[in-house]
């Protein structure tokens, strides 16, 4: 049975290969389904059960599954030119997926370096930045300040770049890890101190930061507009990003924005920092939905001034195989097209307004919906007890019965526990951005007897 050979956790060594998930934890302890086909929001394993892609797997296939323009794209780019390599070779699909990005971007992003995923572009955006600030003359630039909690990857550059304290104890010996500035956490408060008034402690830890390192020292600033996974989709104030902006400024620290989930439409505009024209940033960085699964897609987008400047210098000497790659430049310009037609990013702002109207309604039904947070489709809901927000014993494994019982009533969700649930316990409800209302009433009541099931195991183990 195809079954059993893709799902054996258990082979021992015995069986030859395996799915990616052999390497997870079998802590998990979910039974993660087959998937043998997907259409739109749907995805069927080889069963025959239908679910929901609620996250869009880690927030990525935003365009749903299975668009019949990306994949005839796909295929008669593939059949014309499949590959031709960047330092040999330029290509008229480089050049016009390109174009169409930084105009949608709009100026201060002219140049888009193109990268095969998230973790590799922000690897490239620090990398970059340090090579500008180099040939400038300000060498003594290195260091990278982040938030924590925040997360920029799994490189060995990126998971050093990000805010979870897990990350240190493996491979702190083996990468330079960045300066943390407190993240304007909203839910859980510091006590005597409302949202606005510590998001501008927050907001002033970033000056206090800058001068203790010495600011000649310091590189850049990178953050995540709109959150993820690490902080359950926190969406800091207009205020809070005008002040960073300031702050890096003053001391000539670049600043990167980590649109890697909030890019490509998911929050309402193309990039979310299109919201806060007077915090534009100096480099952002896309992912995920920019090739919404279809290829493996990630760009570094940097002013013109840049990167002529340095070009005329140094350059910036770094490539990777798959970078520019010509199908990858015609599927993401089919992605485009979608997002384009079907008008997606106004429709992201419209559903989720939708689901978290859905979702405030479901909380005065239900005690574990504890917090609904985030901007558009990006959206996580923090689970603990409304009243009290207290979290649930780390022994109770909250986010794995929370997508085993999503699992059983056809809702695929991602949420995984970040910095050992320090911040809180949260589940992303992020689904593809072409979901349609009636879709929605069927997530939401869906997601709904989830929580009811999650609720029942709580009074069972005398939690609730
Ligand atoms: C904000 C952010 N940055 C970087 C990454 C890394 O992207 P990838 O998983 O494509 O390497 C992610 C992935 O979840 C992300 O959410």
């Amino acid at each position: 049975m195809i079954e059993q050979k893709v799902t054996g956790n258990s082979a021992g060594g015995a069986e030859w290969g395996c799915t990616q998930d052999h390497f997870y934890s079998v802590d998990s302890g979910i039974d993660t389904p087959v998937i043998q086909r997907a259409k739109g929001i749907y995805m069927w394993d080889t069963a025959g059960n239908r679910y929901i892609d609620a996250s869009s797997g880690p927030i990525c296939s935003n365009i749903g599954h299975a668009n019949r323009h990306v994949a005839r794209c796909m295929y008669q780019q593939a059949l014309k030119l499949d590959f031709a390599y960047p330092r040999v070779a330029r290509t008229i699909e480089n050049k016009s997926f390109t174009e169409r990005i930084a105009r949608l971007a709009g100026a201060g992003f002219e140049r888009v370096f193109m990268a095969s995923g998230g973790s590799e572009a922000v690897d490239i955006a620090l990398k970059f930045a340090r090579q500008y600030k180099h040939a400038i003359g300000e060498s003594r630039r290195t260091r990278i300040i982040s938030l924590m909690p925040s997360y920029h990857g799994m490189t060995l550059g990126t998971l050093a770049a990000s805010g979870d304290a897990t990350f240190q104890p493996v491979f702190g010996k083996m990468a330079v890890f960045s300066n943390k500035i407190p993240a304007p956490m909203t839910f859980r408060l510091p006590a005597d101190k409302t949202a606005r008034s510590y998001e501008r402690e927050c907001a002033a830890a970033l000056e206090a930061k800058i001068l203790a390192l010495g600011p000649d020292s310091v590189l850049a600033l990178i953050i995540e507009p709109v959150g993820g996974l690490a902080t359950g989709c926190l969406a800091p104030s207009e205020e809070y990003f005008n002040t960073i902006r300031t702050i890096c400024s003053r001391f000539g620290v670049i600043l990167i924005y980590d649109e890697i989930m909030s890019g490509a439409g998911r929050t309402g505009t193309f990039i979310a920092s299109h919201r806060w024209p007077n915090a534009k940033p100096d480099l952002v960085v896309l992912g995920k939905g920019i090739g919404a699964g279809y290829v493996p897609l990630g760009l570094m987008l940097a002013p013109a001034a840049w990167v002529d400047e340095l070009r005329q210098m140094t350059g910036f000497n770094i490539a990777h195989t798959a970078n520019a790659n010509p199908i990858s430049c015609a599927v993401g310009n089919a992605v485009l097209d979608v997002i384009e037609q079907q008008n997606l990013m106004r429709r992201a702002e419209q559903r989720g307004q939708y689901l978290r109207q859905g979702i405030k309604a479901m909380q005065t039904r239900r005690t574990a919906v504890g917090d609904i947070r985030g901007r558009g489709l990006l959206l996580a809901l923090e689970l603990c007890h409304k009243y009290s927000r207290q979290q649930w014993p780390a022994g109770f494994k909250a986010l794995q019965r929370l997508r085993q019982f999503g699992l059983k009533h056809g809702l695929i969700l991602y949420a995984r526990r970040n910095n050992d649930g320090q911040y809180g316990d949260w589940v992303m409800i992020t689904p593809p951005l072409i979901i349609t209302q009636n879709e929605c009433d069927e997530y939401l009541l869906r997601l709904e007897r989830t929580i009811q099931d999650f609720e029942s195991a709580l009074k069972t183990a005398g939690h609730l």
